[in-house]
């Protein structure tokens, strides 16, 4: 077989009409997928948990597109309720004001995780409170609310009322705290009605709730009789919610209020052929503490509406910190911006959803952080790829050639295998089996590289051909890595296209359309390779930021800046600088490696500017460093002091001089 027939096989290996089983994308092409996260209530700032669910479900819109499917996928913000007016409160700030500032943590935290989501949804915003008020006067109308008195234990963290018989020791089954005896005059809906109907299906419809243990946890609720559920706040103890459109003294209670933001934002009741296309949702992905809410509460409304449930209802575990609860009060909150800072977005990723299996606990720590990154990025991708492209460019002066002979049979195979194997596992959810399956084949190509010991058959001349069907097959099966890895690590696959000469990776590169023109008809025989940075350099364990954030109180966007005494200022060392080289960091949009002349020294400086100065324009510019900063690693990079420039989170302007300075002058 020769390169071109290598090409032919490359990735189309299945025609279309081979398939025949359901789930085949062929037969789903351009079929509406809907995909879901809960909406993040935004009492504070986002943490690892929020990230996890949403990675989670941007790999597998991700990986849908990849397949052809046309995808919408919805996250967005809980707004409403006790916790966020309770929230705004403490700030003295009115709770719009409050969740307009809040929002934009997650926004800007989902841009930076590379987060590919087709709207966001606010709970506040006028299409959702419409749609909220409607679904209402439908269940009022069809006599599905009544009015009656509510006697009960509220716990008023988690905002719900608990039976008597459903205390724990007196306290809140569910967190522990104390909870106060309420009774007041209520709104209702007939939950108890549809109690059957929803065990039944759930019986029968074995995919609906999983996994399988969460499954069996439901159909365990619903063996005991399911009461009605209070879906108002009397205004006078709750103010920040949806009005009843029947009783303007009520609210609605914040979780009727959440749940139909999965049906408020793909047009129900107001376009009703948009809804008919994504309804019912193919996946919510939520965690294991709010499924009842979903399978029980949000699976009875839409029964009550006459809607279908949804498909597949899939509850994630929780991450704990160093084997401990995460928890404001113990202060081990972990941020996601700060992992981000330190290893980049597709790192950050790639441990999410490849350290547990999704549907299980977990435990985070920097160490296991820092070990899977060190041994499976740098070690194993980072090392394939790099080795790759200086054994190109060293044998085969920078172009891949064509192979002469076949691929390896064992590779073929795991290639041949990788795009069903991935299909099965990914529409079941088990990233992690998907990332240990594309890890096979990095395994291998790092395994044939030493087997075929291409430095020594560049010495003998006769070995020419096999030289170049080495180098062709590595190439090769980089190119399906970065495919396959591109759900999981988009930035990363991005530079493996880059730096194996090829235009960017489709965003549908698996759909029937592709594949069969071999991934847009790109061969790789010819490609010039383009050389980088590395990709992952090695981190060391010791070094780094803290990864503990940041809540809202030292994180928020307004909070109060306390003075700094002249002593406080007078600590930092300010100066002059001029800029010797600039360049950007693999795998960062943002961040730049700039070498400053300090007078008496140079100083490496990692500075997030790269998206307002490409680094050519910043060569000779006279900057202000602070240099008696503690140096920080960012990327895996060396940062030995700051530079300073206008702008909050995103670069406004350098801060230079007006008259031309020497580097090293001080700065008062
Ligand atoms: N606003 C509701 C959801 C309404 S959906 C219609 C809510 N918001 S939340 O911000 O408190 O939590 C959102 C998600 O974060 C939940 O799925 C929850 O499971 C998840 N996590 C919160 N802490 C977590 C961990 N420590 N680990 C993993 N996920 C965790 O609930």
């Amino acid at each position: 077989m020769g390169a071109s027939e290598h090409l032919s096989f490359c990735v189309g290996a299945r025609a279309p009409t081979e398939d025949t089983g359901d789930a085949s994308p062929y037969k789903n092409m351009k079929k509406p997928f809907y995909i879901t996260t809960p909406i993040y209530y935004v009492n504070d700032v986002p943490h690892i948990g929020h990230a996890y669910t949403t990675v989670a479900a941007d790999i597998l819109a991700r990986y849908k597109r990849l397949q052809g499917y046309e995808v919408f996928f919805l996250t967005g913000t809980d707004e409403h309720g006790q916790k966020v007016q309770q929230a705004a409160d403490k700030r003295g700030i009115p709770p719009q004001q409050h969740a307009d500032e809040l929002v934009v943590r997650f926004q800007d935290l989902w841009k930076r995780l590379l987060i590919s989501n087709d709207d966001f949804i606010r709970t506040t915003e006028q299409r959702h409170r419409s749609v909220v008020q409607t679904v209402l006067k439908q269940l009022w109308d069809k006599d599905l609310i009544y009015i009656g008195m509510y006697q009960g234990w509220y716990c008023l963290p988690d905002e719900r009322f608990w039976t008597e018989e459903e205390l724990r020791e007196g306290k809140c089954p569910e967190c522990g705290r104390p909870v106060d005896r309420i009774s007041e005059k209520n709104y209702f809906f007939k939950m108890s009605q549809f109690q059957k109907t929803l065990q039944q299906y759930i019986k029968n419809h074995k995919n609906f709730i999983r996994p399988e243990s969460r499954r069996n946890e439901v159909l365990g609720f619903l063996e005991k009789p399911l009461g009605d559920l209070c879906i108002s706040r009397p205004k006078v103890r709750l103010e920040w919610g949806i009005p009843l459109p029947f009783d303007s003294d009520y609210v609605t209670y914040v979780w009727v209020d959440a749940l139909v933001n999965y049906i408020s934002a793909m047009g129900y009741s107001t376009e009703p052929k948009r809804f008919k296309k994504w309804w019912p949702v193919d996946y919510h992905l939520v965690g294991k503490d709010i499924l009842t809410t979903h399978a029980v509460y949000w699976s009875t409304f839409l029964r009550a509406l006459d809607l279908d449930f949804p498909k597949c209802l899939f509850a994630h575990g929780w991450w704990t910190v160093d084997g401990e609860k995460m928890s404001k009060s113990k202060g081990n909150v972990v941020d996601p911006n700060a992992i981000i800072d330190e290893l980049g977005p597709d790192a950050f990723r790639y441990f999410l959803l490849r350290e547990v299996p999704f549907g299980q606990d977990g435990n985070f720590s920097r160490e296991a952080l820092i070990q899977r990154y060190n041994s499976d990025l740098a070690n194993d991708l980072g090392n394939l790829v790099s080795r790759t492209l200086t054994m190109i460019e060293q044998f085969s002066d920078g172009i891949i050639p064509q192979a002469p002979f076949s691929r390896t049979a064992d590779i073929s195979n795991i290639i041949q295998g990788l795009r069903d194997s991935l299909e099965d596992v990914i529409n079941r959810l088990e990233f992690h089996r998907a990332l240990g399956e594309i890890w096979k084949l990095v395994d291998r190509i790092n395994r044939y590289i030493e087997e075929m010991a291409p430095w020594n058959l560049a010495k003998k001349t006769r070995e020419r051909e096999r030289l170049e069907t080495v180098l062709y097959t590595v190439a090769e099966a980089l190119r399906f890595i970065a495919i396959y890895l591109s759900p999981f690590m988009p930035n990363t696959a991005k530079e493996i296209f880059h730096s194996l000469g090829l235009d960017p990776l489709p965003p549908d590169a698996l759909s029937p359309q592709v594949r069969e023109s071999a991934l847009g008809g790109a061969p790789l025989a010819g490609k010039h390779i383009r050389k980088g940075s590395a990709l992952f350099p090695r981190i060391e364990k010791k070094s780094g930021v803290a990864l503990q954030s940041s809540t809202i109180e030292s994180a928020s966007t307004t909070s109060k800046k306390s003075c700094a005494s002249i002593e406080d200022f007078r600590k930092l060392d300010l100066r002059v600088g001029k800029v010797l080289s600039a360049e950007r960091i693999t795998g960062s949009e943002k961040l730049l490696k700039l070498i400053v002349d300090l007078g008496t020294e140079q100083r490496q400086v990692v500075a997030g500017m790269a998206k307002k100065y490409p680094p050519e324009t910043l060569i000779h510019k006279k900057v202000i460093v602070v240099a008696n900063l503690k140096p920080t690693r960012l990327m895996g990079v060396e940062s030995q002091g700051m530079i300073l420039a206008a702008g909050d989170k995103e670069v406004a302007a350098l801060a230079t001089f007006l008259e031309d300075v020497e580097p090293g002058t001080t700065i008062r």
